[in-house]
C-alpha cells in the first residue's frame, strides 16, 4: 500500500506540474532562520491595521454563493488574511489577485474549506476510515482529497478532527476516529501526512488543522456544544494524546473547540493554547478559532462583551478569528490601551505568515484549475478500497453470508438507493450524481436475480404505505437485504440523538419481514453505532457500512457477494442501549469490578427480596455490563487462530525495547484479513490505570490455510502515563499484555515486569 500511495503522489505531482524532489518554492529551501528574518521584514512594513487584518478569516456559509463586494475592498485594504468557503474559482482568483497586487504588503490570502473525508470523491466518514485500521490507506485518501480540493485553490482544510468520543449520541462521532487515543493518533497522523503531502509548499498540498482543541467530544450527554469536564490527568492521557502526535507530525494549524473545558472555554484557554500547545509541545503553526467561538465566550459567561472576548483569546494566543469580528473591532484599542502588547499581536501574525510562507503562497499564490483530476478513476478505486476495508461484519448466523449465486434477492430499505445519504456528514462538495448506491451496483453487473422494493422512502419515514409491496417482494425471494440506518443529516455537527434505534418505521418493517421466515441481512449505513436490541434476533446477519461515500455501493456488493471478505473492525464500542453510554473499553477497573458468575439480572431477583447489594459490582441490573460489540470487533468469512504468542523478555528495564510475537493462521476456507491487536495493562500505578489500552495493531491478509508471524515492537516509553505530578512517567511493576481479535479477547495473555 505504501508504494501505491507514493505512486499516487508522484503521478499527481507530475500531472499538476510539480516535482516532489525539486520544489520550485524558495520558501521551503530557506532555513528556518531565513524564514523568520523574512517574516521580520514583512512585519516591519505592516501597520497595526494590516497586522490585525491577517488575524481575520472571513467567508460565507457553505450555502451562500454570492461574494459581497465589500469583502474585496477589505482585502484591498489588507483587512483580511484568510477566507473560508469561497467555492467560485473566479472569485477566489480575483480575491487573491487583489491581495497580491493591490493590498499594502501584497500578502497572499489562504483559502480554507472543510475537506473532511474527500472533496468530490467522497471516502467513508472518518469513523469508518478509523475502522479500516489501515493508516496508509487513510493517508492516501487524504492525499487524494488534497489533490482534488487544491484545484479550487483550497490550501487549508479544517481536518482532521481528533476529538475522542465515547458517546455515540454526539453527532460528530461520525467525524472522529472513535474512542481510542492511540487509534485516533495513528489515523490523525495519516490524515496530516496525506493532506500536507511530502512538502507543504507543493501546489497540491493543503495545510491540515488538528481540531477541536480540546475536549469537544466529551460534551455532556452527547449534546453538541455542551460542557466538558475532564480532569487534568485524563485530559493528557486520553484527550490530548492525538493532538500531541499531530504536532509531532508537523501539523500546520490547530482549531479551538466551541466547548467550555473545566470552566474555561477552549477559545480563551491560556493553559491549553499557551502552556500545553506552545510551551510544552513547541507548536509553531497558527491557531484558528472555531466559527464565532471567540464571541460565543459571551453567552458562555466568560466574557462581558466582544472587547473582553478578544482580549481573552488574544492573551491565550489564539491567532486567527473565524467569521466573527471581535479582533477586527477591538485589537487596536486593546493595544493602544496597553492591555495587549503589539508584540503579542506580532507573534500571532508571525505564526500565520510562517504557514503562508511554508505553503509557498508568496511564490505561487494562484492555482491551476486542473479539474480533470476530480473523480479520477484512481481516486474512485481508492475510495472503494477504503469503503471495502471499513465495512464491519457484526453478525453472520449460520454463515448466511456471503450470498449464493442462485439466491433470489429482495433488496429493501430506505438506503438501498439513496445517493446523497450514503455520502455522510461534511460533504458539501460531493455530488450524488457520482454516487454508486448498492442498488446501482447490483444493477450494473447483474449476476444476481434481484427485485427492489424500497418499503420506506427515507430513514425517518414513519408511514407503512410501502410495507405491502416490500413484503410481497420479500416473499418471492430467498434472502432479504435490508438497507437501513440513518440519513447523513442525522449525524455530524449539531446532530446529536438521544435515541439510537433505527429511526422511523424501520424496526417495524424489519419485524414484518421477519414474519415471512426468510433470512434477513441488515446492512447499516450510519454515522454512528445504532442500537439494535429490538431487532437483532430478527435478522441473521448485520453489516455496518457507516456512511461509505461515493463508491459505497460497489464495496457493499463485493462484501455481500463474498468477492472480498469483510475486514473492518469497530473503532468504537457498540452499545446495546443508550442507557449504557458512555461506554468504552479502556475504562478503569473500579474497586468492585464485575465478576461474571455473580452477576444477577433483575428478572432473577425474587419478589420481596431482602435488601442486598446483588453481586456488589459495577453493572446494570437490566443490561449487565457488556456492550453489544466490543471495540476492535469484526467478523470475516474465515477464521483466524493465534499461536506461539511470546515476549522477548519477562523482565525489562526502563528504556528497553520489547518485542511481542504471535503466529496468525487463517484456518478458514477463504482469503481474509485479520486485524491483530495488542493491548496492555499497567497493573498498579501511582494513579489508577485503565483495564486495557491499545498499544499496537497490524492488519494482515492471509490466504486460506496460510500463517504469518506478526511482530510488535515497542518501548517502555509507550507504556508511560501523565501522572498527578504533571509529568509523563513509566513506573516499575507488573504489566499484562493481550494479543487478540478485539478488546474483549483475553485468550492470549502475557505478563512482564518493569524493574
Ligand atoms: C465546525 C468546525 C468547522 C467550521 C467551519 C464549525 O461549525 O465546528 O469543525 O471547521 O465550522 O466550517
Amino acid at each position: 500500500m505504501k508504494n501505491y500511495s507514493l505512486l499516487f503522489v508522484i503521478i499527481y505531482c507530475l500531472i499538476s506540474g510539480c516535482n516532489p524532489k525539486e520544489s520550485t518554492n524558495t520558501a521551503i529551501n530557506e532555513t528556518e532562520d531565513a524564514l523568520e528574518s523574512r517574516i521580520d521584514s514583512i512585519l516591519s512594513k505592516m501597520t497595526l491595521e494590516e497586522k490585525i487584518g491577517q488575524t481575520a478569516q472571513r467567508g460565507k456559509s457553505s450555502r451562500v454563493k454570492e461574494l459581497p463586494e465589500e469583502l474585496k475592498d477589505a482585502v484591498r485594504k489588507g483587512e483580511i488574511g484568510s477566507f473560508l468557503n469561497i467555492m467560485n474559482k473566479e472569485d477566489a482568483k480575483e480575491l487573491q489577485r487583489i491581495a497580491i497586487e493591490e493590498s499594502p504588503n501584497n500578502i497572499p490570502l489562504i483559502f480554507a474549506r472543510d475537506v473532511i473525508h474527500g472533496f468530490k470523491t467522497i471516502f467513508p466518514i472518518p469513523l469508518g476510515q478509523a475502522g479500516t485500521f489501515d493508516p496508509e490507506l487513510v493517508e492516501l485518501g487524504a492525499r487524494i482529497s488534497a489533490i482534488e480540493a487544491s484545484t479550487y485553490g483550497i490550501r487549508w482544510t479544517f481536518a482532521p478532527m481528533l476529538d475522542i468520543s465515547r458517546d455515540p449520541r454526539w453527532g460528530r462521532i461520525a467525524e472522529s476516529g472513535g474512542e481510542d487515543p492511540y487509534l485516533t493518533a495513528v489515523m490523525g497522523t495519516a490524515y496530516v501526512k496525506g493532506f500536507q503531502g511530502e512538502d507543504l509548499s507543493l501546489p497540491t498540498s493543503m495545510a491540515a488543522c488538528a481540531k477541536h482543541f480540546v475536549g469537544y467530544g466529551a460534551a455532556e450527554g452527547g449534546r453538541d456544544y455542551n460542557t466538558a469536564n475532564i480532569n487534568n490527568v485524563s485530559l493528557h492521557n486520553t484527550y490530548l494524546k492525538p493532538f500531541k502526535k499531530a504536532v509531532e507530525t508537523n501539523v500546520a494549524t490547530f482549531m479551538t473547540g466551541f466547548n467550555d473545558l473545566n470552566g474555561i472555554p477552549a477559545s480563551g484557554n491560556t493553559y491549553l493554547l499557551k502552556e500545553v500547545l506552545r510551551d510544552q509541545w513547541g507548536f509553531d503553526g497558527f491557531v484558528v478559532s472555531d466559527w464565532n467561538s471567540i464571541i460565543e465566550m459571551i453567552p458562555h459567561g466568560f466574557a462581558k462583551n466582544e472587547y473582553q472576548a478578544a482580549e481573552k483569546s488574544a492573551k491565550a494566543m489564539l491567532d486567527m478569528e473565524m467569521t466573527s469580528t471581535a479582533y477586527q473591532n477591538n485589537l487596536k484599542t486593546l493595544i493602544e490601551e496597553g492591555t495587549i502588547s503589539e508584540n503579542q499581536l506580532n507573534s500571532m501574525v508571525r505564526n500565520i505568515l510562517r504557514i503562508k510562507l511554508r505553503l509557498g503562497l508568496f511564490e505561487n499564490p494562484y492555482f491551476d484549475p486542473n479539474s480533470d483530476i476530480l473523480y479520477d478513476q484512481k481516486h474512485l478505486e481508492a475510495a472503494k478500497e477504503t469503503a471495502l476495508k471499513s465495512i464491519v461484519l457484526l453478525k453472520n448466523d449460520n454463515n448466511i453470508l456471503p450470498l449464493k449465486r442462485e439466491q433470489r434477492l429482495a433488496i429493501i430499505g430506505p438506503l438501498a438507493d439513496a445517493p446523497h445519504e450514503q455520502l455522510g456528514t461534511w460533504t458539501f462538495d460531493g455530488e450524488k450524481e457520482h454516487t454508486i448506491t448498492p442498488l446501482l451496483s447490483f444493477k450494473k453487473d447483474s449476476i444476481y436475480n434481484f427485485k427492489y422494493s424500497q418499503g420506506l422512502s427515507f430513514s425517518r419515514d414513519k408511514k407503512n404505505a410501502g410495507f405491502a409491496e416490500a413484503i410481497q417482494t420479500a416473499k418471492n425471494s430467498d434472502i432479504i437485504l435490508f438497507f437501513g440506518g440513518e440519513e447523513s443529516i442525522l449525524s455530524g455537527e449539531a446532530h446529536s440523538r438521544a435515541n439510537l434505534d433505527l429511526p422511523g418505521a424501520q424496526e417495524q418493517l424489519i419485524t414484518e419481514l421477519h414474519k415471512i421466515g426468510k433470512p434477513i441481512v441488515l446492512i447499516l449505513m450510519a454515522g454512528r453505532p445504532i442500537t439494535l436490541t429490538n431487532i437483532l434476533d430478527k435478522v441473521d446477519a448485520v453489516i455496518c457500512a457507516w456512511h461509505p461515500g461515493t463508491m459505497g455501493g460497489d464495496a457493499i456488493k463485493e462484501i455481500l457477494s463474498g468477492k472480498v471478505s469483510p475486514s473492518g473492525r469497530l473503532p468504537v464500542t457498540w452499545p446495546k442501549e443508550v442507557g449504557q453510554i458512555p461506554i468504552y473499553y479502556n475504562h478503569k477497573n473500579t474497586g468492585r469490578p464485575v465478576v461474571p458468575d455473580e452477576y444477577v439480572h433483575m428478572d432473577s431477583i425474587p419478589i420481596g427480596a431482602w435488601q442486598s447489594s446483588l453481586g456488589n459490582t459495577s453493572h446494570y441490573l437490566d443490561l449487565g455490563y457488556l456492550p453489544q460489540y466490543p471495540f476492535g470487533y469484526g467478523l470475516t468469512y474465515s477464521n483466524f487462530e493465534y499461536s506461539d504468542v511470546s515476549i522477548s523478555s519477562k523482565s525489562i528495564k526502563k528504556g528497553d525495547t520489547i518485542v511481542v510475537k504471535a503466529t496468525v493462521t487463517n484456518t478458514g476456507t477463504v482469503k481474509a484479513s485479520e486485524v491483530v491487536q495488542l493491548y496492555f495493562r499497567d497493573m498498579v500505578g501511582s494513579i489508577t490505570r485503565p483495564i486495557k489500552e491499545l498499544l499496537r495493531f497490524k492488519r494482515v491478509a492471509l490466504d486460506a490455510g496460510a500463517s504469518k508471524e506478526i511482530e510488535f515492537t515497542f518501548n517502555t516509553d509507550d507504556l508511560s502515563f501523565y501522572g498527578v505530578d504533571k509529568k509523563w512517567i513509566v513506573e516499575s511493576g507488573d504489566f499484562m499484555l493481550w494479543v487478540g481479535k478485539d478488546a474483549q479477547d483475553t485468550t492470549h495473555e502475557l505478563t512482564f515486569v518493569i524493574e
